[in-house]
């Protein structure tokens, strides 16, 4: 049965794009067909991660959603960030979101019907012939976010260890146990690297009522890479990797 793995966060920049890519990539070197769309459509941004650009950008889930394409042909084969890695089933793909102004106006202007959203990950799962579709959202709580954690089977939920990080997630917390989402896990990103991790663990899962799938610290590393490429695959024996590995085999189990 295939998988749907869906990366949320309360606020903006916690890195939920940075933790998608990740996770994805090390989930499809294992074997895995695997499929990211980013449905973050006011601010996309997992395309960079990828080495894609504006200039660089042909279509979009944008073009599916206005009925100009079907969704499988807006997606791009991003498998060469495998690096050879994993099985012959290996294979990653990327749905990005349109980064040209004028589209952004337009789904602001205009919205778009939801519903489509769910007909599409369905398609793609089907024609892509996947084993997990990763959903890169937009921060807070909207329509498509709600639609992404009632379909999805996994939700990662990512947080800072900041008080309006907080206070926030636990609105969301709530809103995913309403909707019966099977599996819920937090990844606590930005971790300032005096903290004790097992601590701030114990912590969050206290709150939350959940369990923490992965402690990932603040990292200049990370800052100076800029989203520039997917780390995991970069750098496997980095304890950054070893953090994502942990947190696919969760999503993986
Ligand atoms: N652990 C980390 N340490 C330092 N910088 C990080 C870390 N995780 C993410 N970042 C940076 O934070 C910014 C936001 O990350 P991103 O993944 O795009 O977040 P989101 O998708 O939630 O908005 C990016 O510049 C990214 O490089
Ligand atoms: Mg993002």
């Amino acid at each position: 049965m295939p998988k749907i793995v869906s990366i949320h966060s309360y606020r903006g920049g916690t890195g939920k794009s940075n933790s998608t890519s990740n996770i994805a990539a090390i989930v499809a070197s294992r074997g895995n067909r695997v499929c990211i769309v980013d449905t973050d459509i006011q601010s996309p941004g997992v395309h960079v991660l990828f080495g894609y650009d504006e200039s660089s950008l042909e279509r979009s889930l944008n073009d599916y959603l206005w009925g100009r394409l079907p969704i499988e042909e807006t997606a791009y084969d991003v498998s060469s960030v495998l690096q050879g890695k994993g099985t012959s089933r290996s294979a990653i793909y990327l749905v990005p979101s349109s980064v040209k102004a004028s589209d952004i106006a337009r789904i602001l202007r205009e919205g778009y019907d939801v519903n489509l959203l769910n007909d599409g990950f369905q398609d793609l799962i089907d024609k892509l012939d996947l084993d997990y579709l990763f959903i890169d959202t937009h921060p807070g709580l909207n329509e498509e976010t709600l639609l992404s954690i009632t379909i999805s089977d996994v939700l990662l939920l990512v947080l800072r260890p900041d008080q309006q990080d907080y206070q926030g997630t636990a609105v969301t917390v709530d809103v995913a146990r309403k909707l019966e989402v099977p599996e819920l896990f937090m990844i606590v990103n930005k971790a300032p690297t005096i903290f004790d991790f097992n601590q701030l663990k114990e912590k969050v899962e206290d709150i939350y009522s959940a369990q923490v799938a992965g402690v990932l610290p603040h990292s200049d590393e990370m800052m100076i890479l800029a989203s520039s490429g997917v780390y995991a695959l970069r750098y496997p024996d980095h304890e950054f990797t070893k953090v994502f590995e942990a947190i696919a085999d969760r999503v993986m189990s």
